[in-house]
């Protein structure tokens, strides 16, 4: 199973307990961050694909902009900014219902 680098830390790391699959991938992960701390220091820029195919990355941070929806654990529409990971979570960015369900 391949496995990504968190090169994007501001520091080192401490207590990276567990991992996550992000987009299939095995990365890194402690209790207490978030979805988009992991996205963020494994180099992810741009996470979500809106209903009319428009990629953005994550804006405010904090729940308020809506930017950084992904699917977490086979459901549509999680803010990354606002989820903690858990062991063995799964995470897909750039993917929406429209996209995987054909409506
Ligand atoms: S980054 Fe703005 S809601 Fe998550």
């Amino acid at each position: 199973m391949s496995e990504l680098s968190r090169t994007q830390d501001i520091t080192d790391p401490e207590g990276l307990q567990f991992q996550i699959q992000i987009d299939d991938i095995a990365v890194n992960a402690c209790d207490g961050e978030t979805v988009l701390s992991v996205l963020l220091a494994a180099n992810y820029k741009q996470i979500m694909e809106s209903d009319r195919e428009a990629v953005s990355g994550a804006y405010c941070g904090m729940g308020v902009c809506h930017c950084c929806q992904i699917t977490i654990n086979k459901q549509h529409k999680q803010k990354a900014c606002q989820t903690l990971v858990q062991p063995n979570m799964q995470v897909e960015t750039k993917q929406n219902r429209f996209k995987q369900v054909g409506v």
